[in-house]
């Protein structure tokens, strides 16, 4: 039984993928190896989105020439790239890497098992795929839950609901390593979400690069509501499902039905990670976001009055081309109106062929850094602020499993998305239970379960 080792990088979308090629290659007879040193194949999941990820991958890749004389089974083991970037970059992987023996792009994870076998059988020695294949977004199905692979019970999973974007913002590169955007059936969805409840799962995450997007082209909108509100609907209403969550939307999908489905909805949590980029409307318009800041901020305020208590969060970009310190500060302003309760900042990382690498006015990096500090100690205090305002409340968690950092402690999420650590033992795990706020941490609440009169 060949051992695989998969790792990681970048985001939500390649931690699901990765999730469903390991689930796939379990069913084909393989095991999962806890260490790269003990593992007979070797796959690289990769993301392209910013230079540095890019460099982490390649970095491993080559520091793992020479694991071979580490691995226990002694033979030298099989190695793997997949995903944006193996997508993006293709043969030369190989021509720069020759110890690498798969290149598996975005549209081809179903694929790796019978490729593996092929390279592990000798039947093949090095294997590129990285074309198009017509309803591969209907293929990242499979789940490790319940202990196959090695895995605990999970009590919340992501689906997949789409591949793709076809918004082509200047700067991403998404666009040219997913693809364009293909949605799959809502029944299809809907019977992944409920063979998942069946197993326990209480919370699902819908996931896709633009989620608002979803069934645009092949599903009709109902009585004025969008495809994704109509898949919202039909997920929700599975039995035994306690939360609903997706991620991530586009602001130009909110529409009225969106933010009414967030009224009507029970099970869908008041969170929303909704990346604005920026606060200038210069910027936006060369960013190519098709919305302004004053669309942002009257979304905000829109699902701010459907459910009071709603967490966002949001990416912003420093330092993309031609941003002045006025359109920055314009990005600073927002952040400061908006009162995010968590944002992830972007410095502008140029990706080969998008349209923003040969705009004028690059931003020096010292710049882009400087910006980078300057926003994210904003940012940091306001989260600090909205952190504290939790201690002494009583709130709703559901509980996931042992805290990572101890894991003698477990946690929770609360519906707003914020992170939860309590004493409390396996018993507590998938439970839906009240806590009282005792401490905030970064970006961490600490509770006590609570005790109801
Ligand atoms: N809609 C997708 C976006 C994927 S990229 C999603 O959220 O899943 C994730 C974030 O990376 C983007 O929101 C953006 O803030 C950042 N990003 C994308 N391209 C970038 C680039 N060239 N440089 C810096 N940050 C970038
Ligand atoms: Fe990228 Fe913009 Fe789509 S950030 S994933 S092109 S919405």
């Amino acid at each position: 039984m060949p051992r695989v080792f998969i790792k990681t990088y970048g985001c939500q979308m390649n931690e699901r993928d990765s999730e469903a090629v390991a689930a796939q290659l379990v069913a084909r007879g393989y095991t999962l190896a806890p260490s790269e040193e003990t593992a007979d194949v070797i796959l690289l999941n990769t993301c392209s989105v910013r230079d540095l990820a890019e460099q982490k991958a390649l970095n491993k890749m080559k520091s793992m020439n020479g694991v071979a004389n580490k691995n226990t089974t002694g033979r030298t083991p099989v190695f793997g790239f997949m995903g944006c970037m193996a997508q993006s970059r293709g043969q030369k992987l190989i021509d720069e890497l020759p110890d690498v023996d798969l290149v598996l792009g975005t549209q081809k994870f179903h694929r790796a098992a019978e490729y593996l076998d092929e390279i592990l059988n000798g039947g093949r020695e090095k294997i590129v795929d990285i074309a198009e294949e017509k309803d591969s977004e209907a293929t990242i199905r499979e789940h490790l839950l319940n202990g196959a692979g090695g895995a605990k019970k999970s009590v919340s999973a992501f689906v997949s609901i789409m591949q793709g974007c076809n918004q082509y913002c200047t700067f991403c590169i998404v666009p040219y390593t997913r693809g364009e955007e293909r949605s799959r059936a809502i029944a299809d969805i809907v019977a992944e979400c409920r063979e998942l409840v069946s197993r326990g799962v209480k919370e699902i995450t819908l996931l896709g690069q633009i989620v608002t997007s979803y069934g645009k082209r092949n599903i009709p909108a109902r009585d004025g509501v969008s495809a994704f509100v109509q898949l919202l609907e039909a997920v929700h209403e599975i039995d035994g499902l306690e939360r609903v969550r997706f991620t991530s939307p586009h602001p130009k999908g909110y529409g009225d039905d969106l933010i009414d489905a967030y009224a009507r909805l029970p099970k869908l949590c008041e969170s929303a990670h909704i990346p604005v980029q920026s606060g200038s409307d210069r910027i936006l318009k060369l960013m190519h976001r098709g919305y302004t800041r004053e669309k942002f901020l009257g979304i905000i305020k829109k699902l701010r009055a459907a459910r009071p208590e709603i967490g966002i969060s949001t990416d912003i970009i420093v330092g993309f081309p031609g941003e002045t310190e006025e359109d920055f500060e314009q990005t600073m302003s927002l952040a400061r109106e908006v009162e995010f309760d968590q944002a992830y900042i972007f410095k502008y990382s140029p990706r080969r062929d998008t349209p923003a690498a040969d705009m004028p006015d690059q931003i020096p990096q010292r710049a882009r850094e400087e910006r980078n500090h300057v926003l994210l100690q904003t940012i940091n205090e306001i989260a600090a602020r909205k952190y504290d305002n939790f201690v002494g409340r009583q709130t709703e968690i559901l509980v996931e499993g042992p805290s990572k950092k101890n894991p003698a402690r477990m946690t929770g999420r609360t519906r707003c998305n914020k992170i939860v650590v309590f004493d409390g033992s396996e018993r507590h795990r998938g439970q839906v239970m009240d806590v009282r706020i005792t401490r905030a941490g970064s970006f961490t609440l600490y509770g006590d379960p609570a005790i109801l009169e």
